[in-house]
């Protein structure tokens, strides 16, 4: 029907005003109205179009000129933090006095959060543009979970946080130790940040379930209420805590967690009770794992 008016109004010439019947005439206007709406629709998406590639091309742009400023920012932090081991060790200056240690613990402390910052940066944007890369070694599940409570032992005993090792399942596995490492250290970073300041305890492992074997950290700090646990995994959100955590963070370390564990072919998910703490626990499929070791 719309071919044929088409082709009514293209190929014959029509006075509007003596079209035949009032049924015909109506039928013609409505086909008009039709065929510029189809033409407003058409230049609509058409616009659309163009305007989506300008946007993805300014999104690019955008990717690699956070990229450029972060490795410019990456390669002056190295030797400062050179020098400020040197210093450190008084063999820069010699002996430092109190007042001047503390200086250069400051610069340290400062310069070390700026490093940390730009890689994790440096990190969400390999994420973004899929570039993340990861190895396959043959590693025990259970030892991963010794090398990180070892890293951690230290510095939970200085701050007086019982840290706990929990292993139900020594599993062999085929994936990227550094990266598992990562994942553990960002989340029990942000567990130090939330325990409370008495009784606080900190417990990593372990175990599997059907298919899968599963890491954690769980805390009995803070928690994390319902609706906010849907946006901690988005690049850069924070809940307002500042008087909850102790030091400023950056919003990425979760965000990070989760673009890691993705490209290990796992996931990553997060219990938690406001006031009595929260379990974060990532999984990776035995099925995968098996498959690899072959
Ligand atoms: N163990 C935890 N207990 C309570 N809140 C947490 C915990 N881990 C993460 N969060 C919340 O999730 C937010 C996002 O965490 P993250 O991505 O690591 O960013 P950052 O630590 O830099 O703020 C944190 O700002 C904090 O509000
Ligand atoms: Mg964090």
């Amino acid at each position: 029907m719309i071919d044929k008016m088409n082709e009514f109004s293209t190929t014959t010439k029509v006075d509007k005003n003596f079209l035949p019947h009032n049924g015909i005439k109506e039928l013609y206007f409505l086909h008009e109205n039709f065929k510029n709406m189809t033409g407003i629709v058409s230049d609509t998406i058409k616009k659309e179009r163009k305007l989506n590639k300008q946007l993805q091309d300014m999104d690019k742009r955008k990717v690699e000129f956070m990229s450029m400023v972060s490795h410019e920012l990456k390669t002056p932090i190295m030797p400062i933090l050179g020098y400020v081991q040197l210093l450190k060790k008084e063999e820069l200056l010699g002996k430092l006095n109190t007042q001047q240690l503390d200086a250069v613990n400051e610069i340290d402390l400062s310069v070390t959060r700026l490093q940390k910052l730009v890689q994790d940066v440096l990190t969400a944007q390999k994420i973004d543009l899929e570039k993340l890369t990861v190895t396959n070694s043959s590693i025990n599940s259970e030892e991963i979970v010794n090398t990180v409570y070892n890293a951690f032992l230290p510095v939970c005993n200085i701050k007086g946080i019982k840290l706990e090792k929990n292993i139900k399942k020594s599993q062999q596995i085929t994936s990227d130790p550094d990266r598992i490492n990562q994942i553990f250290s960002n989340l029990i970073s942000n567990a130090m940040e939330f325990v409370p300041n008495n009784d606080a305890c900190i417990k990593i492992g372990t175990y599997d379930e059907n298919d899968q074997i599963i890491f954690f950290v769980k805390d009995n700090g803070s928690g994390i209420s319902k609706d906010e646990q849907k946006n901690i995994f988005k690049k850069f959100y924070q809940i307002d805590t500042i008087s909850k955590r102790k030091k400023e963070g950056s919003g990425l370390g979760l965000a990070i967690c989760e673009g890691i564990i993705k490209k290990l072919g796992g996931k990553i998910s997060v219990k938690s009770d406001i006031g009595r703490g929260t379990m974060f626990y990532f999984t990776l499929s035995k099925e995968q794992i098996s498959l690899q070791n072959f």
